[in-house]
């Protein structure tokens, strides 16, 4: 494990050669530069900023699950240079609570039906609103595919076929598919600092798999994310890339050829020469909450590789004088384990997003978010 950690490059050493050395200095100048080299060799490059009419209609508003709680759908409007586009969030909202409550938002690449009011599936374990009104906090998700589909179309539909210039060549560093979700995901942000019933400085956003990816970059972009969860994220997720085994940057690249910037094939077969890895993503979410999840057969994912990588964040952590999992030998399976804002486990089983990941998630953001 050492020797992988010593192979990383290094989340304090400034592109110049110089450490840092105080938050101020990471803020200032470390954090900056990794997010830019995040864009410009993986995720590619996000417009920045609220879109232009941006705006949130109430479609439905009715009491749901068994009465405690208040089920809201809304649409999310926007527009760009080439039209309006629009995505449905669904939200649950406590209605036993005092005042403003802490919310927890999935990305949900999965589970459609998990976003229809009219057959809803409260208790699905991808989705579980129940489990999450019951334990007090709001429930929101939403539909990457709402946002932009989950195809190698060329980058004519979704958000992109709305935001992107359509007269110049596609340049190598324009942001993909999994840039496009983290997108959305901080238009739902946008939406619910609106909302009187969630309390939008307690927002844990919630990520499987790609959406997990997704989750990373979005929290990593977005500081209005108080706590940030990617379950079995792997590849370009948590895990870092060098050494990993399962899943490498060719294997994403050639299967899911839109979920990064062209740039990123630049490092297919050649991880090492990519100036980032990933406990460097992971570090971009410091000093907020971050919770890593695995599943002990989810050999593509590789736990050992993500659960490495978020022991190499908490050296920023250190310097907001704050405590996170430090290097440590890899816990036993079923033994959620965490230290001041960072906490990690690996589930016996399969890659999934299941009750015990979510008991989990709560148990976490109830220490620090109720
Ligand atoms: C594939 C892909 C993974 C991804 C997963 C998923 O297995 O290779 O990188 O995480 O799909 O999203 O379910």
């Amino acid at each position: 494990m050492q020797d992988r950690l010593a192979l990383l490059p290094d989340v304090l050493q400034c592109l110049d050669g110089k450490t840092v050395s105080s938050k101020e200095e990471w803020l200032a100048v470390r954090r900056p530069e990794i997010s830019e080299l995040f864009r410009e060799h993986v995720f590619g490059r996000e417009p920045e900023g609220k879109p232009s009419g941006l705006r949130f209609e109430t479609v439905t508003e009715a009491s749901a699950l068994n009465g405690a709680a208040v089920r809201k759908q809304v649409v999310i409007r926007f527009a760009g240079p080439n039209g309006e586009g629009s995505f449905p969030l669904l939200l649950f909202i406590p209605v036993q609570r005092e005042g403003a409550v802490p919310a927890f938002v999935l990305i949900n690449n999965r589970a459609q039906d998990a976003m229809d009011p009219a057959s809803p599936m409260p208790n699905d374990p991808f989705f579980p609103a129940e489990q999450l009104v019951s334990e007090g906090f709001a429930a929101a998700v939403f539909q990457t595919n709402d946002i932009d589909p989950d195809v190698d179309d060329g980058f004519k539909n979704g958000v992109h076929g709305i935001l992107d210039p359509i007269s110049e060549p596609r340049p190598a560093n324009a942001w993909g598919t999994i840039a496009a979700w983290a997108w959305g995901a901080s238009r739902v942000m946008d939406y619910l600092e609106t909302e009187e019933g969630v309390d939008a400085n307690r927002v844990a956003l919630v990520g499987h798999s790609r959406g997990g990816k997704t989750a990373l970059w979005a929290g990593a972009l977005d500081p209005r994310f108080a706590m940030v969860v990617s379950n079995n994220s792997g590849c370009t997720g948590a895990a870092l890339s060098r050494g990993k085994q399962g899943e490498t940057i060719r294997d994403i690249n050639t299967r899911f050829p839109h979920w990064f910037s062209d740039n990123y094939k630049r490092y297919n077969g050649r991880e090492e020469e990519l100036p980032v890895d990933q406990h460097m993503l992971l570090a971009l979410i410091a000093p907020r909450l971050l919770y890593v999840a695995s599943a002990s057969e989810d050999q593509w994912a590789d736990p050992v590789s993500e659960f490495l990588s978020l022991t190499a964040a908490a050296k920023v952590y250190r310097l907001f004088g704050l405590q996170a999992l430090e290097e440590q030998p890899f816990p036993p399976a079923d033994s959620p384990i965490a230290r001041g804002q960072t906490g990690y486990h690996v589930r016996t089983g399969l890659h999934d997003l299941l009750h015990y990941d979510w008991r989990c998630f709560i148990e976490f953001a109830k220490r620090h978010m109720s």
